[in-house]
C-alpha cells in the first residue's frame, strides 16, 4: 500500500512524485475539458485538488465521483495552475471504492446546523468542523499523556465497574446480570445481590479517584484517564452521562502544590494544541467568530478563540477563597436588572453557574481557582481546614465553561476521616480498603479531576459538549 496522506502532500509533496491517494470527495467542478475534485482523507482540514482529464478518466467513473463518494487516485504531483495550493495531482487512474448517491447522501456541500449533524453522528465526522474537533481532541489527549510522562507520573487504569460511589452523589448507573423483571429475592423481599455476577451490588464508576489515591500511596505520583459515568439528569451544554476524566493524584502535595500543578498542566496542554493544531484552530476560530456575530451584542465574547487560548496560557490564574468570592458577589451588580446579592448572609450555599460566570467573565476576566469551600457542599474525602468550617477544596473556573476542574487536598488523618464519614453516614465497613491507606503509612496527598470534554470545548470553542465527543451519551440518547 503506497498510499500517501493529504497532510504529507500539503506539507512536502514534490512535483514529479507518483502517488496513490485515497479519500472522500468533498466537491467536484467540471467543464468540457477537465474536472477538479476536492478530496479529503481526514489527515488535514485542507482538501487536496485532483485534476481529472476526460480523455484519460472514463465518463462512467467521472459520473460516480459525487460528494461523499470514496475514491482511489493514482497520479503525478504537478505544480498547480490555480491560486489555492502550490501542487495538485494529475490523475492517471481513478477507482471508485464506495459510491454516495447524491439523492440520499445527507452531507451535501452546504451549511448544516449542529442540531442536524447530531442526528447523523455516524457521518458528522466527515465535516470540516467535526474533523477539526476530533483532531484537536486527539492532540489534547496526547498532550495529557506527554505532560505527565515528562513529569514522571504513572498512568493507572482504574476499574470501570466498582462497588463504590466516590462522590457520594447517588448518581450511579447500576451494573447487573440479574433478570431485572424477575430478580431473585432475599427472605426480606429485597433483591438478592448475592446471586448477582459479582455477588454484590455494583455500578459504573463516577471517578477513579479513590483507587488513584491507593496508587499514589505506592507510586507517589500517578494519573488516571478514563471514562466515567453519571446518571445525573442534567440536560445542559456542559453535562454528559459518559465523559472522560483525567485524575492526577500525588503523595506529598498540599493544596497549593495541587493548584500549581493544575494551572501549569492546563496551560501546557492548551499550548500544545496551539502549536500542533494551527490549521484546525484557525478554522475553528473563524467558525466561532461567525457564530458570535449572530449573537446579541452583550452575549458576544470579548476575545476570539485563538486570542482567548493564548491569553489563558500566558496569564496566571486568579486564586481566591470561597469566602472572598461570596464577598465579591454580594457587592456585585452584574447588570441593572439582576443582582446576585441574595447571597448576603448566605455563606455556605453552592455557587450557581451564573455566579461562576460572573466571577470569571465579568469580574476577573481570567480563569479563577476557587478554594476552601464550606465542607457541607463538598465530598467526604476533602481535608478539613483548621477553621472547622471549610475544606481544602479547589475548583477551577474557565471563561465560557464554568467549572473545568474539581479537586482537593485529601483528609489523610484517620480520625478526622472516620468522623466525617460517620457524620455523612458513609458505610465505613464497605470502604475498609480506603481507610486502610490512612492506617498504614498515611501521607499528605492531593489531586484533582479535569473533565476532558470541557477542556476540548474550551479549546475548540464548541458551545455544546455533545459536539466534542464522537457519540455523546445524554438522557434519552444512546443510539449510535
Ligand atoms: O468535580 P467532580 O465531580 O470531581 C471528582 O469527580 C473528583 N473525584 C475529582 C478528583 O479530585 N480526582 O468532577 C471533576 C470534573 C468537573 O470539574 C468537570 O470538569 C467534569 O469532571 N465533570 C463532567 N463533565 C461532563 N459531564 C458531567 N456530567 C460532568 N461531571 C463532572
Ligand atoms: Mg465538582
Amino acid at each position: 500500500n503506497k498510499r500517501v496522506k493529504i497532510k504529507h502532500l500539503l506539507e512536502s509533496g514534490k512535483v514529479g512524485e507518483q502517488i496513490i491517494l485515497m479519500g472522500w470527495v468533498r466537491t467536484k467542478r467540471s467543464n468540457k475539458n477537465v474536472s477538479f475534485i476536492a478530496l479529503n482523507d481526514g489527515s488535514s482540514i485542507n482538501n487536496y485538488q485532483i485534476v481529472a482529464d476526460p480523455a484519460i478518466i472514463s465518463e462512467d467513473i467521472l459520473k460516480s465521483i459525487t460528494t461523499g463518494a470514496c475514491i482511489k487516485v493514482t497520479g503525478e504531483v504537478v505544480a498547480s495552475q490555480g491560486t489555492g495550493q502550490s501542487t495538485e495531482v494529475q490523475a492517471s487512474g481513478i477507482a471508485i471504492l464506495g459510491e454516495a448517491d447524491p439523492e440520499k447522501f445527507p452531507l451535501q456541500p452546504k451549511k448544516h446546523s449542529l442540531e442536524f449533524l447530531r442526528e447523523i453522528a455516524h457521518l458528522r465526522m466527515r465535516t470540516n468542523t467535526f474533523g477539526a474537533v476530533f483532531r484537536v481532541r486527539h492532540a489534547l489527549a496526547f498532550a495529557v499523556h506527554q505532560y505527565f510522562n515528562d513529569k514522571g507520573f504513572f498512568y493507572i487504569h482504574t476499574p470501570i465497574i466498582t462497588a463504590s460511589d466516590a462522590e457520594g452523589a447517588g448518581e450511579t448507573f447500576k451494573v447487573t446480570t440479574l433478570d431485572i423483571k424477575n430478580p431473585p429475592l432475599t427472605d426480606k423481599g429485597t433483591i438478592d445481590y448475592k446471586q448477582d455476577f459479582f455477588e454484590r451490588e455494583t455500578n459504573l464508576t463516577v471517578s477513579g479517584q479513590l483507587e488513584g489515591e491507593l496508587a499514589a500511596m505506592a507510586l507517589s505520583e500517578i494519573y488516571t484517564f478514563g471514562p466515567t459515568f453519571r446518571a445525573e439528569n442534567s440536560n445542559t451544554t456542559r453535562h454528559l452521562a459518559e465523559f472522560w476524566m483525567i485524575e492526577p493524584e500525588m503523595a506529598f502535595y498540599d493544596a497549593e502544590d495541587n493548584q500549581d500543578l493544575a494551572e501549569d498542566f492546563l496551560q501546557k496542554v492548551i499550548s500544545y494544541a496551539l502549536s500542533n493544531c494551527a490549521d484546525d484552530l484557525e478554522f475553528l476560530d473563524k467558525r466561532a467568530a461567525e457564530e458570535d456575530a449572530t449573537k446579541k451584542a452583550e452575549q458576544r465574547s470579548e476575545m476570539g478563540l485563538l486570542q482567548r487560548l493564548k491569553f489563558v496560557t500566558e496569564n496566571r490564574f486568579e486564586r481566591i477563597t470561597y469566602t472572598q468570592a461570596i464577598d465579591i458577589l454580594k457587592n456585585s451588580t452584574p447588570n441593572k436588572k439582576k443582582k446576585f446579592n441574595y447571597l448576603i448572609d448566605n455563606w455556605g450555599v453552592d455557587l450557581q453557574s451564573e455566579h461562576e460566570r460572573y466571577l470569571v467573565e465579568k469580574h476577573f476576566k481570567k480563569p479563577v481557582i476557587l478554594t476552601d469551600y464550606p465542607k457541607e457542599i463538598k465530598s467526604f474525602y476533602m481535608r478539613q481546614n483548621d477553621d472547622g468550617k471549610t475544606v481544602a477544596a479547589m475548583d477551577i473556573l474557565f471563561p465560557g465553561i464554568g467549572e473545568i476542574v474539581g479537586g482537593s487536598q485529601r483528609e489523610e488523618r484517620l480520625e478526622n476521616l472516620n468522623q466525617r464519614m460517620d457524620e455523612l453516614n458513609i458505610p465505613k465497613d464497605e470502604m475498609w480498603w480506603y481507610l486502610e491507606t490512612r492506617k498504614f503509612g498515611t501521607a499528605p496527598h492531593a489531586g484533582f479531576g479535569l473533565g476532558f470534554e470541557r477542556l476540548v470545548q474550551f479549546v475548540t470553542g464548541m458551545g455544546n459538549i455533545r459536539d466534542v465527543i464522537a457519540f455523546p451519551r445524554t438522557p434519552g440518547n444512546a443510539e449510535f
